[in-house]
């Protein structure tokens, strides 16, 4: 009788789980569309099929080791990474697929809900990543392989319809900081190499509007001194502890040069409208404030996984230690936040205040 119980619950608990993915998958989506382009930070696996390295690749343990089945998908993550949070706040499962992962038939079916053409080891220049990874997409292939992907949707849906699901659409931008780390290391004038580099995200922020972009949510560089490498760096080059400031000052000031190419741009390009994340300031807040009713980490320099000081002496795989709690580690290895910081970043992105996103946030500009 009561093992009989136990099994009637059961059956009604799933049945109500059940109901709670139906319903799940029903939630209108607020965009019909997100196309991603950048970093590390948001690839969901283009480099797996690239010759790039293996220190930028995330297709083996413990990466992914948070996400379903435990699957390593070329996430930089130990779960899901900012661009997939933000994709599942507009509504969707998760981020659109890789491009390189789509072929034909996926790609015509896939293409009006997003694509991700996001790159680890890349950044605004050319050359970036280059030295160091082997091949990664720089931002000016990954907008090479946007527009062939506009000419077909143009091709099978006439320029009309293309052009309406493109406004409408949200392009989802984190891109800058494997630029500055290369600069970091033989550094010149750093106003203009910022200068440079701001001018170059303005080339490609119009570009993509030239193709019928207008919904641009931005993230900044974050403080970059602070993530678990540049503290080993510091360490070996000076014997201290703490960030290595000369990142953190590079990035700080590149946020006004941002703020301020963005707003022209708005100016500039009618329609054109932009959610820009301050990740310096959602960065420093979480440092501040390890402790909230929302969050609670214990573990602020150290990677959770990957061996040596701050777990950043030796990379992130299938024999490197690894932290058993996650939710308490800020950073996943030694340049990737957790799955757990990168929720915090995409909830601020959507829904955050202007102290962090301005002049609107993810949502609103959704709702647009
Ligand atoms: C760096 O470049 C800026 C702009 O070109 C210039 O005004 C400044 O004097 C340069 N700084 C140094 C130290 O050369
Ligand atoms: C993991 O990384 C370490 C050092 O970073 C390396 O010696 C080892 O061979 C790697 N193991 C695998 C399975 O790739
Ligand atoms: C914005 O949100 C943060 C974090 O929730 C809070 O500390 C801050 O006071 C808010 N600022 C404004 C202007 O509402």
């Amino acid at each position: 009788m009561a093992n009989q119980t136990a099994s009637y619950v059961l059956v009604a608990l799933c049945l109500l789980v059940l109901a709670a993915k139906g319903a799940e998958a029903r939630q209108p989506r607020l965009v019909p569309a997100m196309y991603v382009f950048g970093d590390s930070t948001v690839d969901v696996g283009n480099n797996n099929f690239l010759r790039s390295s293996s220190v930028a690749r995330a297709n083996f343990p413990h990466y992914g080791v948070d996400f379903p089945s435990s699957a390593p998908t070329g996430r930089f993550s130990n779960g899901f990474n900012t661009a997939d949070l933000l994709a599942q706040l507009l509504g969707f499962q998760m981020s659109p697929p890789a491009f390189l992962s789509l072929r034909g038939s996926t790609m015509r079916s896939r293409m009006y809900k997003g694509i991700n053409f996001a790159s680890a080891g890349s950044g605004l220049a050319d050359n970036t990543g280059h030295l160091l990874f082997g091949e990664v997409i720089p931002m000016s292939l990954q907008l090479d392989y946007f527009a062939a992907v506009v000419e077909h949707m143009t091709r099978v849906s006439g320029s009309r319809k293309t052009a309406s699901l493109l406004s409408r659409s949200i392009f989802f931008i984190s891109t800058g900081s494997n630029d500055m780390i290369e600069y970091s290391v033989s550094r010149g004038n750093d106003t203009e190499f910022l200068r440079g580099l701001v001018a170059t995200y303005k080339r490609y922020v119009t570009a993509l509007y030239t193709m019928g972009a207008r919904k641009f949510s931005v993230i900044s560089i974050p403080p970059l001194g602070c993530l678990p490498s540049q503290r080993l760096r510091r360490l070996k080059q000076m014997g201290t502890q703490g960030c290595y400031d000369p990142l953190n000052d590079l990035s700080l000031r590149s946020y006004p040069m941002l703020a301020a190419m963005l707003q022209q741009l708005a100016y500039e390009l009618p329609g054109m409208t932009y959610s820009l994340g301050d990740a310096f300031s959602m960065v420093s807040f979480v440092f501040a404030n390890p402790r909230t009713n929302a969050w609670s980490f214990t573990v602020l320099e150290a990677a959770c996984c990957g061996g040596g000081p701050f777990g950043a002496a030796y990379a992130c795989n299938q024999t490197a230690p690894l932290c058993l709690d996650r939710e308490d580690h800020l950073f996943w290895d030694a340049n990737h936040p957790t799955q757990a910081v990168s929720g915090i970043a995409a909830q601020t992105l959507f829904a955050g205040n202007r102290t962090f996103v301005n002049p609107i946030n993810v949502r609103q500009l959704a709702l647009l």
